[in-house]
């Protein structure tokens, strides 16, 4: 390849390329980037070029206007390892017909028949929850989101076979073979190694998801949801092999579950850290919902909710970066690229870019205001865009809005003083070491008087504001660190709370 016609990157290293820089720190390695060389750069993982394109053109341009012309097979190989050959890694034809099956489990008013599942699901999760317990809220919504995808698409309903699931995942996602670019990092497939781990978690979900093929088969598949459908694609002929049926199951279960728990998580420890943001929550919570359960018809109403959640997904998107490549030549900022070309552009980079957005590593529900000048199109795309678009978006925008209002109703988060808070991007952007969090309960709901707008109800500074606004101007790389440092600093003795885990990692570590 002509490496002559790539834009001018950072320096790399003889053979490895940028390849160590990157794996020490991706999210700072792609910021820097960005800042060094402006809206477009190369970087190398050997000799093998990725462009970096940061402009929120750039987004449009390969999801929307070239979409055609760029796939995302073959960019993420630990993720086709994984999921096969699924709705998110495969192209042409057969992801097309694939995704007109699925489609129809994504309408609105579909979706909206999720909700009851969505909201009483948590409430068995809350109703496990005590004051002044100590919990890993990431576990929490990683297990609690994957129930719900798993009994809305697919009608596993019993709490075990749900646990066994997560206990899968779990695994899975903590030993997912390492790759940069497109090279593997060495795997060694024994019973002890992270590789061999992965390959167990993978050889149990398989077991588990064709079992439920198999029982689907043996009790009749005209069912109406997900795992029905895919089983009577084939009547007209095209036919779905069950191993095909087990990826798009995967898949679904995979990226239904993971992303949304993440948005959850890091929301709660961003309300953590904010008390402004989340008094004005709280009371958006009381005046509109008092003590009932939120339905989908309360979300329009909930306005303060829905910036909160926007906000959190631009300061910390679940899904990162995207990658795609070029089935043919393109030009792009003056240059001229081969067919083969990876391209990689990251809603890390773009949602934090300071020209766009001011004060980007300051977390301000009220940018979102519909009174505020919106932001550019195409520079805020927590769900991608163009005609591969998250499938799931509008599940994952209810789903997210009605856990997180159910939650903020009898349990407010607070994080465990000195843990460390440290975005790790994997496939998707998680934290490093889970979020350690203490459960005190909510303040006991109560009806504003009518007309008054939830977001004056808020409750004068207190040395606590002040220290959550302190934090408020750098969320992002640098206040994670300075919240830990600060934390730390005032030596506050850790909580001695009893620590309560989500019922399948407790049966996975044998802890009740
Ligand atoms: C906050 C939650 C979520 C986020 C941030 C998110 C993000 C994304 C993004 C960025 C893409 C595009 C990937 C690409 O083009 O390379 C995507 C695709 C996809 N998502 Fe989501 N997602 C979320 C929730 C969900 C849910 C709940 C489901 C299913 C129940 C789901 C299923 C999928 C599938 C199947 C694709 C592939 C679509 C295709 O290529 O046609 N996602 N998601």
């Amino acid at each position: 390849m002509d490496t002559a016609r790539f834009p001018p990157g950072p320096r790399r290293l003889p053979v490895v390329g940028n390849a160590y820089q990157y794996r020490r720190d991706p999210l700072g390695f792609v910021r820097a980037a960005h800042r060094e060389f402006g809206d477009i750069a190369t970087m190398y993982v050997g000799a093998w070029p990725i462009v970096l394109c940061f402009r929120p053109e750039h987004v449009r341009f390969f999801l929307v206007e070239r979409a055609a012309a760029f796939t995302p097979v073959g960019v993420a190989p630990n993720l086709m390892e994984t999921l096969g050959e699924g709705l998110l890694t495969t192209d042409g034809e057969f992801h097309d017909q694939q995704r007109r099956l699925l489609q129809p489990a994504f309408h609105r008013r579909r979706v909206e028949h999720y909700a009851a599942t969505m909201v009483a699901r948590t409430e068995e999760m809350l109703d496990r929850w005590r004051p002044g317990d100590e919990i890993d809220v990431a576990q929490w919504m990683s297990a609690l989101t994957l129930r719900i995808v798993s009994q809305a698409l697919f009608g596993v309903d019993q709490e075990a076979a749900g646990a066994e699931l997560n206990r899968a995942f779990v695994d899975l996602i903590a030993n997912s073979p390492e790759t940069i670019g497109l090279i593997r990092l060495p795997r060694l497939n024994l019973p002890h190694t992270r590789y061999g781990r992965y390959m167990a978690a993978r050889r149990r979900l398989d077991a588990y998801v064709y079992d439920l093929i198999d029982r689907r088969r043996a009790a009749g598949t005209d069912g109406d949801d997900v795992l029905s459908w895919l089983l009577t694609a084939g009547a007209d002929g095209t036919g779905l092999t069950d191993r095909q049926v087990r990826d798009q199951t995967v898949t679904l279960l995979a990226a239904g579950h993971d992303t949304t728990a993440l948005a959850l998580t890091w929301t709660l420890f961003l309300l953590s850290q904010h008390r402004e943001a989340r008094e004005k929550l709280l009371a958006e919570l009381r005046a509109v919902l008092g003590d009932r359960p939120p339905t989908p018809d309360d979300l329009s109403r909930l306005p303060y909710l829905d910036w909160v959640v926007t906000e959190s997904m631009r300061i910390y998107p679940p899904a990162w970066a995207q990658g795609r490549v070029a089935l043919e030549p393109f030009e792009l900022e003056g240059y001229r690229f081969p067919a083969g070309t990876h391209v990689m552009f990251s809603q890390w980079v773009i949602h934090h870019r300071p020209d766009i957005w001011g004060d980007p590593d300051r977390f301000r529900p009220e940018r979102w205001d519909p009174a505020q000048p919106p932001p550019p199109h195409w520079a805020y795309f927590p769900f991608g865009g163009g005609p591969r678009a998250c499938i799931g978006m509008p599940f994952a925008q209810m789903e997210a809005r009605l856990l997180l209002a159910t939650i903020l109703q009898r349990f407010v988060t607070r994080l465990v003083p000195g843990h460390p808070v440290v975005p790790a991007p994997r496939i998707t952007l998680r934290p490093k070491y889970g979020m350690r969090m203490i459960l005190n309960p909510a303040p006991a709901a109560r009806a504003a008087p009518p007309g008054v707008h939830a977001a004056s109800d808020v409750a004068p500074p207190t040395p606590h504001a002040r220290r959550d606004q302190d934090f408020g101007n750098q969320t992002g790389e640098k206040s994670t660190r300075r919240v830990v440092e600060l934390l730390v600093a005032r030596s506050v003795p850790r909580a001695r709370a009893p620590h309560r885990l989500p019922p399948s990692t407790q049966a996975c570590t044998g802890r009740r």
